[in-house]
């Protein structure tokens, strides 16, 4: 039995990881469930997986004490979930930078973290890989596109790659006219044509900045330097990477789209285990796979993501902050699409460059990026006013 802590459980991918548990008892048991204030759902899950614990990360929230579980609420909790000994494998499903925390107590515990939860690589990579050293935990990433190469490397050291080759979908705006950018809407930006994910990650893939994050991602998972590792845009989602080899050969993984195959790989690795109720491939079904180059012009925030990656440590840190800004401000209808990358560009550039040493680094960086590209949302936000007025 592999007993499993699902943070952000509520989520898309906390709620694919249950449906893949549910098909598999005999191998696993939720002991944990958490989730930030989606209260009504997280005690139904509790009510129907019987979890020891549950959790609550805003600490203004009333626990509902269902399901004969220990609830409580607030970080610390959330955190004391990703280091419980009685855990196997701590899923982070969380968006977004305050899963950084719980990152690192999961693997200072020694656990296994199957990590959906890029932005904790992103904002503080360098402590997570240290925390992993010191307390001998394991990263096995549940994105489809680094759960592709692990199962490409099988085994092999980072001394036998030459390159990481990352596929994008491309969005629902890839090929169109840029102009029309100006125009188009959260809804237009929700709709993504492969996959079916939670809003941020969706605007991430809209605007591209996810593939950035998953570049800094491969980089730390796999020790390559950034010019090893590049992203080409395959619009099916059925190649989900490809790995170069030294000698020349190039392996890949492929299978139509869905989440859950990468995370029950994250949940049973190294094992495979069966699953009938995943789609079969068929490669005639699955044709044409044609791959185009980024429009980096169209999509700047790739551009600036990866490089605020090769420049490490504070610009990464805050590139994924002023993201997460930027897409809130979109979301809500301040800032225009194009504008998310003025946002990031500001968040980067009036915070600073430099080595994070812990976690205090981080949160401090952090905090920064998020004030100036609050700020510059609001300017960019009132200086249309003006103009409309
Ligand atoms: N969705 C996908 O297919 C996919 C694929 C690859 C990678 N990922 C990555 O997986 C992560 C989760 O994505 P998702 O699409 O599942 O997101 P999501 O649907 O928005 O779910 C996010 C989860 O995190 C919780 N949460 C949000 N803010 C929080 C906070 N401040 N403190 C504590 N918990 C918080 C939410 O709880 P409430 O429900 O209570 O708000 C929810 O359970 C992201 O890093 C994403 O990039 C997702």
């Amino acid at each position: 039995m592999i007993r499993i802590a699902i943070l952000g459980s509520t989520g898309s991918i906390g709620r694919s990881t249950l449906e893949v548990v549910t098909r598999h008892p005999e191998r696993f048991e939720v002991v944990s469930l958490a989730a930030h204030r989606n209260v009504e759902l997280l005690s139904e899950q509790v009510q129907r997986f019987r979890p020891k614990r549950a959790v609550l990360a805003d600490e203004t929230c009333r626990v509902a004490d269902t399901g004969g579980a220990t609830w409580r609420s607030g970080m610390q909790a959330l955190i004391d979930l990703a280091s419980d000994p009685e855990v196997d494998v701590v899923v982070n499903a969380l968006v977004g930078a305050v899963g950084l925390a719980p990152t690192i107590a999961c693997l200072e515990a020694g656990h296994r973290l199957a990590l959906a939860n890029k932005e904790s690589l992103v904002a503080g990579g360098a402590l997570v890989l240290d925390a992993a050293a010191r307390g001998r935990g394991s990263i096995v990433p549940i994105d489809s596109e680094h759960s592709a190469i692990l199962q490409c490397l099988a085994g092999q050291p980072t001394t036998a790659v030459q390159r990481l080759i990352l596929t994008a979908s491309g969005g629902p705006f890839r090929g169109r006219n840029h102009e029309e950018f100006w125009h188009v809407g959260p809804d237009e930006a929700l709709k993504h044509p492969t996959w079916d994910m939670g809003v941020k990650i969706t605007i991430d893939s809209a605007t591209l900045a996810n593939k950035a994050l998953e570049v800094i991602e491969a980089h730390f998972l796999y020790g390559l330097e950034y010019n090893r590792i590049q992203a080409v845009v395959h619009p099916q989602s059925i190649v989900h990477s490809f790995v170069e080899f030294v000698d020349g050969s190039v392996l890949a993984q492929l299978g139509f789209p869905t989440m859950e195959l990468p995370i029950l790989y994250a949940l049973s690795y190294p094992e495979r285990i069966g699953d009938a109720t995943l789609r079969t491939f068929d490669p005639v079904q699955a044709s044409p796979l044609t791959f185009e180059e980024i429009d980096q012009g169209a999509f700047p925030l790739y551009g600036l993501g990866t490089a605020a990656g090769a420049a490490g440590g504070a610009a990464a840190a805050a590139f994924n902050a002023g993201n997460e800004i930027a897409v809130q401000a979109f979301i809500q209808g301040a800032i225009r699409f194009p504008e998310m990358a003025d946002v990031v560009s500001a968040a980067i550039d009036g915070t600073g460059s430099g080595d994070l040493s812990n976690i205090h680094d981080v949160i401090a960086v952090d905090g920064t990026a998020r004030v100036i590209a609050t700020e510059a949302a609001s300017r960019l936000g009132e200086a249309r006013m003006r103009t409309n007025s």
